[in-house]
């Protein structure tokens, strides 16, 4: 089997030179819109011929689209017009959030489409090949794509599951609560403990231990049993202490939505959790 890349950065060039070492397929074309990205991909991958235009593509069982999100569907629009494309293609993308409905331009033109989202960060291809064994591998499309992308997934090393018809863009609202925003309320905490005082050395080593077991507790019990603090307690003195010491806008808008959020994982008496909810709900300081 030949893979054609279009879009070889940092996923892109990653995947292609797992695929290549597993043995799973021969590079092809290896497609960038600067000569010099597309040579230096050709080398991470070890293998592929360098190209900047899509009439230059060989014929491949496999096309993968890895250019950035807002491209895929232009990217798409275009590759259906190269005659190089025979009707039971296999043409996937890689990205979280669309899903292969914006491949439509080429399953007219009878090819298989699909996604393969890989659950990993690629900042750096080479960290990212070592990392990629045991990644979870999101797979969507036509219902002939699926045993194809399974096996594309399973020689990354890679844990496929399969994502129902129209769940993509939940499941990556999902990866970006989990990963992304983990990030800003580590950022948030520590602003708080700023402004209590504690400089950047300080901060992380009281939160960032206290964040670890905490992810590991929720890991290991689920939410509802690994909530702790004044929600879990019905401690509403507690909660109007806080609202009032936060001096930022934006950070008290983002603990009175959290509050809410956390809510319903305390067993709470109806009264409590009552109180506790019109205290979080109360309009912002004047
Ligand atoms: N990075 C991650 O951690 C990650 C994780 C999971 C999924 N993904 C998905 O993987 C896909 C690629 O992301 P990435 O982070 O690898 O992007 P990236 O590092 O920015 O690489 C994009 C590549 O596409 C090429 N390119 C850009 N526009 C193009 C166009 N119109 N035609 C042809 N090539 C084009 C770029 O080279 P030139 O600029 O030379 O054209 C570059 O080689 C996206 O769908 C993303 O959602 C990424």
């Amino acid at each position: 089997m030949r893979l054609n890349l279009i879009g070889a950065g940092r996923l892109g060039r990653t995947l292609a030179r797992a695929w290549r070492d597993a043995g799973h397929c021969e590079i092809g074309a290896v497609l960038c819109r600067d000569a010099a990205h597309a040579r230096a991909a050709v080398a991470f991958i070890g293998a592929g011929q360098p190209t900047t235009t899509l009439n230059d593509l060989p014929a491949a069982e496999l096309w993968l689209i890895a250019t950035p999100d807002g491209a895929i569907a232009q990217v798409a629009a275009a590759l259906a017009q190269v005659a190089g494309l025979r009707g039971d293609d296999l043409v996937f993308h890689a990205s979280g959030a669309l899903d292969a409905a914006v491949l439509a331009p080429l399953a007219d033109r009878g090819a298989v489409c699909g996604s393969l989202h890989p659950a990993l960060s690629f900042a750096d291809p080479q960290r990212a090949l070592a990392a990629l064994p045991g990644t979870a591998c999101a797979l969507e499309g036509a219902a002939t794509a699926l045993p194809r992308l399974e096996a594309l997934a399973q020689a990354l090393g890679g844990q496929p599951f399969r994502l129902a018809p129209g769940g993509k863009a939940a499941y990556h609202a999902a990866t970006v609560v989990a990963s992304n925003y983990l990030v800003t309320l580590a950022a948030l905490a520590q602003q708080l403990a700023a402004q209590a005082g504690l400089d950047t050395d300080a901060a992380s080593a009281v939160l960032g231990p206290l964040m670890r077991q905490t992810l590991d507790n929720v890991l290991a019990l689920g939410p509802a049993a690994a909530l702790t603090g004044p929600i879990a307690r019905g401690d509403a003195q507690t909660v109007a202490r806080h609202l009032a010491a936060i001096d930022d806008p934006l950070l008290e808008a983002a603990y009175r939505t959290l509050g809410l959020a956390t809510l319903p994982l305390a067993a709470l008496p109806a009264d409590q959790r009552e109180a506790l909810a019109g205290l979080l709900k109360t309009d912002p300081k004047p």
